[in-house]
């Protein structure tokens, strides 16, 4: 069993983001499991990693452990987070906020103008993160979830390349930072 290390405010864990890697899958998958009560086919990652040249995954460690991982397409102008997660024992110390940060990033570095995902509509603690970073609520697909038929919010932000969006950003990253 291993053990979580107790954390000592005098030093905080880095937390690193890097490009997933079909190495990473079965930890991701870990998480998933720990995260979602409906999950992706087991091929899912492996098929985004390796044909989908519009998908974008990153994982988050804390030391060599992968605690937290994410994804976004971005096709033309358009992006789309396909997934956000953190390891339950992980949560509350920032990390799904960074993650959320880099997918956007990426999004903005390829050209993207808009960036949409879809939340239970349950999740007010993903929706609350959401919104920080602008997204509001466009409509509801109601019963999308499968196993249980709950409804999903669809949110969106944009323009990612306008000056607004830009300023926003650079305050939450400033405050983020600081
Ligand atoms: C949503 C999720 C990724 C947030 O990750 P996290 O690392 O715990 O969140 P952070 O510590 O980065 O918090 C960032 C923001 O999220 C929101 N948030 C996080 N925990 C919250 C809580 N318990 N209550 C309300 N809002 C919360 C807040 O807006 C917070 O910003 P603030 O601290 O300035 O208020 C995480 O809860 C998770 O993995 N949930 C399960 C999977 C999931 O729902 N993914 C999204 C699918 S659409």
């Amino acid at each position: 069993m291993e053990l979580e290390r107790p954390r000592d405010p005098e030093r905080p864990e880095r937390f690193a983001i890097a490009a997933m890697a079909t190495g990473d899958i079965a930890a991701v998958t870990r998480i998933e499991r720990a995260c979602f009560t409906t999950i992706w086919p087991s091929d899912a990652f492996y098929n985004e990693l390796s044909s989908n040249k519009l998908a974008h995954y990153f994982v988050g460690r804390v030391g060599d452990r992968i605690v937290a991982y994410g994804g976004v397409w971005v096709i033309l102008e358009d992006s789309h987070i396909t997934t956000l997660a953190v390891d339950p024992a992980y949560r509350g110390r920032r990390f799904g906020e960074t993650l959320l940060l880099r997918l956007i990033d990426e999004a903005i570095e390829r050209g993207a103008a808009w960036i949409t995902l879809e939340v239970r509509e349950s999740n007010t603690i993903a929706q609350q993160l959401y919104r920080k970073y602008g997204f509001t609520t466009v409509t509801m697909r109601h019963g999308y979830y499968s196993d249980d038929n709950e409804s999903a919010l669809i949110m969106w932000a944009g323009s990612l390349k306008s000056e607004l969006y830009h300023n926003r950003l650079r305050v939450l990253r400033r405050r983020f930072e600081s």
